[in-house]
């Protein structure tokens, strides 16, 4: 299976390449060129459509091998539905299961056909970036033979070009060329999430944010030094038990023109655990490799700052990502330390494990104190109780303010990467008092994700700055594959923020 297939928009007229896919309507409403190539075949499209009961309902398709009369090997009638009803998001879940189709066809090319109703420019940019969505594999480690035959052992590689026919491809182009960078964003998402720790630590991570070298894209890497003279005492605590340097990476991107040039920006905020073993309060064997994901937020922010950057989005927006590792040693922090971080608050730390908070706390402070955000997202795999509370199919959301809030609600409603919001309250927050100091890093046995969410509302400086915190535990990785997703690291989150951005902030 290719992974990223190189994608072109051509006209109609383009001879068809390879194995073809037509699009079909609601109760099998061929195009021109479909309806051509049934005539063609002596109606054997509509007989094998009849005989599968295909009816051309969205994501159903139906293979037709070595169709009388044609010279095409072989036809897939790909189901649409009702045209004129597709969201952006259907027309991206058509395009991934089209590729699922035919990602192991032989023949070095595929053409895809869009001459259906309403098949507009949009509609064959948002095919296109489904495909490539579902495309995405991570093959890095498989051997080399295993590679050229896709790395599924399927011996099928699968075509590395795909022609979409539509009306307008020009205009489709131009479309795909916004979708393609936020594809960008979403990739690296996914690559940074199922990377390794052993390959992946907080150093490592950072000079790839710093090796991205996009134009406009500024980067920068806080080190030791800098990080202990910003005082972040409680990132810091987190790290200190690797031998593994922590870093912080600011992310800045000054897209905004005209009046809105000196606007202040959009702060986001990513938990970037490369590995959490919860240090010496430390987390049992099963499972534990899945701690290789416990960077899921500042993944998410990197590929938010790539895709944003790409687009060249009228904003203007700073991406910020707090690196550590979190292990037991003779350094590690103990269950009883009490740090002070940035703010000057104090935190009993009474259980190591509970250690994103520790690394947001900090890096949030930061953020206002620098930027004055006009709004703060942080995204965080902070606390296993979300899924208990939501399951994979929501992130959590906690909100100090209704509109964001709901700009988060719809932007999760149009991309599917959906947020359910949860409750902050001052009840909630007593029960992060500590005795001993100023806070406690963990409230007990119950409602785990609002006492962490409360944490980290101790860190938003003025109640009046708009801020929303992710739990992304349980959508990071490992959540329910789909249409455009086949990946144990989903990039859940990029196509979220970037709509939010496009919606509220450009
Ligand atoms: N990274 C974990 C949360 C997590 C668990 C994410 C499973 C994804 C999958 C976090 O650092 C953690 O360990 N949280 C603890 C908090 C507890 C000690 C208060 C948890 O959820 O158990
Ligand atoms: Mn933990
Ligand atoms: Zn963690």
């Amino acid at each position: 299976m290719t992974q990223r297939p190189d994608i072109r928009f051509v006209p109609l007229s383009t001879p068809l390449a390879g194995s073809v896919v037509l699009t079909v309507g609601q109760d099998v409403e061929f195009g021109g060129i479909g309806r051509r190539l049934d005539t063609q075949s002596g109606g054997s499209l509509r007989r094998a459509a009849a005989e599968a009961g295909f009816k051309g309902k969205a994501r159903a398709c139906v293979e037709v091998l070595a169709p009388q009369g044609l010279e095409v090997g072989r036809v897939t009638l790909a189901g649409v539905g009702k045209a004129e009803s597709l969201e952006p998001l259907d027309w991206m879940r058509i395009g991934g299961s089209i590729w699922g189709q035919i990602a192991n066809r032989p023949g070095e090319s595929a053409s895809l056909v869009l001459d259906t109703p309403q098949g507009t420019a949009s509609a064959a940019a948002r095919l296109a970036e489904g495909v490539l969505l579902r495309a995405y594999q991570f093959t890095k480690y498989k051997s080399r033979r295993k590679q050229e035959d896709g790395g599924d052992g399927s011996g099928g590689k699968g075509p590395g070009t795909l022609l979409v026919h539509c009306e307008d491809p020009s205009a489709a182009e131009a479309a795909f060329a916004e979708r393609a960078a936020v594809v960008d964003g979403v990739y690296l998402a996914r690559d940074l999430v199922n990377e390794p720790a052993n390959v992946l630590g907080p150093v490592e991570f950072a000079a790839r944010l710093a090796a991205l070298e996009v134009p406009g894209l500024e980067v920068e890497v806080l080190d030791m030094a800098q990080l202990q003279g910003l005082k972040m005492g409680a990132l810091l605590a987190v790290g200190q038990g690797s031998v593994r340097e922590s870093r912080v990476v600011v992310m800045q991107w000054n897209g905004a023109k005209g009046r809105a040039k000196s606007k202040p920006p959009v702060c986001f905020v990513g938990k970037g655990v490369v590995f959490d073993t919860g240090g010496i309060s430390m987390k049992p064997a099963a499972g534990m490799e899945d701690m290789k994901g416990d960077m899921g937020g500042a993944a998410c922010v990197s590929g938010l700052m790539l895709a944003l950057a790409r687009r060249k989005a009228n904003v203007n927006v700073v991406g910020l990502v707090g690196l550590v590792e979190n292990m037991p040693s003779g350094s590690a922090t103990r269950p009883g330390d009490i740090v002070t971080s940035m703010s000057g608050q104090t935190i009993e730390v009474l259980n190591t494990d509970a250690e994103g908070r520790l690394v947001l706390a900090d890096v949030l402070w930061y953020a206002q104190e620098r930027f004055k955000p006009r709004a703060i997202v942080d995204l965080a795999t902070l606390t296993g109780a979300i899924m208990v509370a939501l399951g994979k199919e929501h992130a959590g959301l906690f909100c100090n303010t209704d509109k964001l809030a709901r700009d988060l609600e719809d932007a999760g409603i149009a991309t599917g990467e959906r947020v359910w919001r949860m409750p902050l309250l001052p009840a909630y927050d007593k029960l992060i008092d500590s005795k001993n100091a100023d806070m406690k890093n963990i409230g007990g046995r119950f409602g785990g994700a609002i006492t962490a969410a409360q944490f980290l509302q101790r860190f938003i400086r003025e109640a009046t700055t708009p801020w929303a915190h992710l739990d992304v535990a349980g959508t990071a990785f490992d959540s329910s594959r789909d249409e455009i997703n086949q990946s144990w690291g989903s990039g859940w989150g990029v196509r979220l923020l970037d709509q939010l951005v496009t919606s509220h902030y450009e």
